[in-house]
């Protein structure tokens, strides 16, 4: 399938950290699945890390995330472009390098990463202001020195997405969102010190879906070229929903870490079965659904045959409405005000 122009095999794409931090890791990515291989972030300097830079936050057996005090790579530039991107390249996917940040470095960075044989450029807007012009003259730089196809990298806490999406739009190919969230503060019980090497960090994975949902729907109101999305995307059903958000591709960092390299396959596979039991053609058909709005609930819930009288909607019911008498029997009382929670809280989905 096309992507602004870039051949991908499908659309489940690396995203830069850990998982693509080398031409080897992007290599074990490509067996693993992956439709592209979007690069570890690179940048005229290296980066100094201070450890632990990775941390997963748990609790009990539920995961949070991860938080993260990484920057960008600790390999020097010169060495990506001697043997890390041809080593991605040699995989036979095509490769998005990641580049950062300011307009010269961009400058100096973008022609050579196309040299070395990108396909396509990622550029992060981390560390960039969020004023929507200056964004737009970053971009504007990077796509004069460059011909192959430019993506910018949105921060969640870009407050004003639309416009910068729209600002933008002439001089980019694409968007992707969202990078991590924060800064978080995660402590370490035992020491009773900041867990990472740095006193703050940033959250990924499933808690910050939501966050990177209304992103990618609120650029996809504004911006009429591909979106990829990112953030906390575990399974087919994640991607489905942010295809249904407006994005065209996504990428997958934190599941990645947890889960290997499989991972990239396993969302593909997955979301290809979420479009066929939905009875649609192709991914495409998912695209902008979600942009909608959904009609008001008026109905009060009910029970259906396959409840199995757990009791954790009688339990949460915040109004009290739920009276469970055994599997598949129930009744919900006219104190129920439609919130909706016992829907979404049900494990096998028994209340309509
Ligand atoms: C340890 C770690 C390092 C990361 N490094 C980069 C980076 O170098 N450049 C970048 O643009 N995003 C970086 N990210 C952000 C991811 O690419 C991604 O946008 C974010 O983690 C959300 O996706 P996820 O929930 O699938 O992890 C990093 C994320 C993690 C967890």
């Amino acid at each position: 399938m096309d992507l602004a122009g870039i051949e991908i095999e499908n659309p489940v794409l690396t995203a830069a950290g850990p998982t693509s931090q080398s031409g080897d890791a992007l290599l074990k990515a490509a067996r693993g699945g992956a439709g592209a291989l979007v690069a570890k972030t690179i940048c005229t300097r290296r980066a100094v890390v201070r450890r632990p830079n990775i941390a997963c936050v748990q609790h009990g057996s539920i995961s949070h995330g991860v938080v993260n005090c990484e920057t960008w790579s600790e390999i020097p530039w010169e060495r990506w472009l001697d043997r890390e991107y041809a080593a991605a390249e040699s995989s036979g996917l095509k490769v998005i390098a990641s580049t950062g940040y300011t307009a010269e470095e961009l400058v100096f960075l973008g022609p050579r990463v196309e040299e070395a044989g990108a396909s396509g450029i990622e550029f992060s807007t981390h560390y960039i202001s969020k004023d929507p012009l200056t964004i737009r003259e970053v971009a504007k730089s990077l796509k004069e020195c460059v011909s192959i196809p430019i993506f910018a990298k949105i921060s969640p806490s870009t407050e004003n997405v639309r416009e910068v999406a729209k600002t933008i739009e002439p001089f980019v190919d694409g968007i992707v969102a969202i990078n991590t969230v924060g800064p978080v503060l995660v402590v370490d019980e035992k020491s009773g010190k900041p867990l990472l090497g740095d006193r703050y960090g940033w959250l990924s994975g499933p808690p910050i879906k939501p966050i990177a949902l209304r992103v990618v729907s609120e650029i996809s109101e504004v911006f009429r070229k591909p979106i990829i999305g990112v953030g906390g995307i575990t399974d087919g059903t994640d991607a489905a929903e942010f295809m249904m958000c407006g994005a065209s591709a996504v990428e997958v960092c934190t599941a990645a870490l947890y889960r290997g390299p499989q991972i990239y396959c396993k969302v593909a596979r997955e979301l290809e079965e979420f479009v066929k039991q939905g009875g649609h053609s192709s991914a495409e058909d998912l695209i902008g659904s979600a942009l909608r709005e959904r009609e008001e609930m008026r109905e009060r819930p009910e029970i259906e045959q396959n409840c199995t009288a757990c009791g954790i909607c009688e339990r949460a019911c915040p109004s009290g409405a739920i009276t469970i008498k055994g599997k598949g029997k129930g009744d919900v009382s006219d104190t129920c005000t439609r919130c909706g929670l016992c829907a979404t809280l049900c494990p096998v989905r028994a209340i309509a």
